[in-house]
């Protein structure tokens, strides 16, 4: 794999342009469109559905099922991308580690990285039996009987289930006890990504607080990779989606040092250039991996009021061979604004309200669909502390309201 830098920048729509393809264009994949095209680069946004939010800031928009082999094959080859992004899980990765090998484009951080990731077992087996990292106990299973045989001989209650491939907690369900076996392996079934499957067991880890640290993998000033952390940052989780996040989270040194450490091997491991989320639990001292996405995290939003780079310009940086840095500004938060209807274009009311008070800020993603639980904007604040900028940022999210337009 190529480790060229993609500098010199050059001049989008032009043949001296650097050119960068991102699969998936949600909130996430705009911010990161957003920060290339300050510096200059052509970018092409695809995803599922069209006038996804990456799509309405993108030099070229496509409407392509990333699932799809032969279709992501025809709209990489047709715009022949130096470097493909890819924003969500659920893409065809044995093409990309395919296009990677053959020199086709770089993908970030690696196609490999994205292959193991979309995949619950391959991530967990690599940080807990190659990488010997702590983590919950865990069994796979892809049986009503092999998962009632998992808890009942070796994972035990309170457990999770989670379908192997799914995110923002679809498929998954806390077993408290045997009644609740069945009803939870059907819920998996329901849930998970490519329908009937495999799933993983894990036994409930009743941590303190959960984090995910920013960790920014680089080519440094001088020439040499390097690992960057952000401050810790906190999160609350409401059925495996996130709600509310904070930066800086207060952590013992022992337990930063211990996450740091998790977070340096992880990230090592799966390689290449790029901001990867890794997700942790902690109490006490104690640290355990849970997971990581290659990619910016939904809980770092945060970063856009708190960081001198948020995380989507880390990442933009990171992939483009440019030196990062990831200090913390000022302490903030954000919390999520939700559809609250099932509706198509909306408008939202208490805009103004929101932003009233000094210190808060707004995202609206540009959706073109409300659903109750989808998440269309998020609001940020900062504030001396934590605790105070955590309850201005849930008075903006409060105010903003979408109703049919
Ligand atoms: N073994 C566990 N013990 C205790 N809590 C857990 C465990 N696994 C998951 N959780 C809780 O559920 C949340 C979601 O789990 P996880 O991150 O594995 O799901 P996900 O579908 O990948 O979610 P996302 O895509 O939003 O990160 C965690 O952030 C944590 O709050
Ligand atoms: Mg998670």
């Amino acid at each position: 794999m190529t480790t060229a830098s993609f500098t010199p920048l050059g001049t989008p729509l032009s043949p001296a342009a650097v050119r960068v393809m991102l699969l998936g264009a949600g909130e996430l994949g705009k911010e990161v469109i957003m920060a290339l095209q300050r510096l200059g680069v052509e970018v092409v946004a695809v995803d599922r559905y069209a006038n996804a939010p990456g799509h309405q800031v993108a030099h070229r928009a496509h409407t392509v099922s990333m699932t799809d082999r032969e279709a992501l094959r025809t709209v990489i080859e047709a715009e022949k991308p130096h470097i493909i992004v890819p924003e969500i899980e659920a893409i065809a990765t044995d093409l990309l580690v395919e296009l990677e090998a053959a020199g086709v484009a770089r993908v970030t951080p690696t196609a490999r990285a994205a292959q193991l990731t979309m995949n619950r077992e391959g991530i967990r087996r690599l940080a807990a039996e190659t990488l010997g990292l702590p983590t919950s106990p865990y069994r796979f299973a892809s049986s009503l009987d092999e998962m009632r045989e998992a808890i009942d001989r070796h994972i035990g209650y309170p457990c999770i289930v989670k379908p192997i491939m799914s995110s923002s907690g679809k498929g998954q369900s806390k077993v408290d006890g045997p009644q609740d076996v069945e009803r939870a392996w059907r819920y998996a079934q329901e849930g998970g990504r490519v329908g009937a499957g495999r799933v993983i067991v894990e036994g409930f880890v009743r941590f303190d607080y959960e984090i995910t640290l920013l960790t920014v993998r680089s080519r440094g000033a001088d020439g040499q990779d390097r690992t960057d952390f952000c401050e810790p940052i906190g999160h609350v989780q409401v059925d495996g989606d996130y709600v509310e996040s904070w930066q800086p989270h207060p952590m013992a040194p022992q337990a930063l040092e211990k996450a740091r450490d998790i977070a340096r091997k992880i990230t090592g491991e799966l390689g290449g250039y790029g901001i990867f989320g890794v997700e942790m639990f902690v109490a006490g001292d104690q640290v355990w991996f849970s997971e990581v996405s290659p990619r910016p995290h939904d809980t770092g939003m945060v970063t856009m009021i708190t960081q001198a780079q948020n995380e989507f310009e880390l990442h933009a940086r990171a992939f483009l061979g440019l030196p990062v840095d990831t200090a913390l500004r000022q302490p903030g938060a954000s919390s999520v604004i939700y559809g609250g209807i099932e509706a198509g274009a909306v408008v939202f009311e208490g805009v103004a309200e929101a932003l009233a008070e000094a210190g808060t800020d707004l995202r609206l993603f540009g959706k073109p669909q409300s659903y109750v639980k989808r998440r269309m904007g998020v609001a940020l604040a900062t504030a001396a502390t934590v605790e105070e900028a955590r309850a201005k940022a849930k008075r903006a999210s409060s105010r903003v309201r979408a109703r049919p337009a």
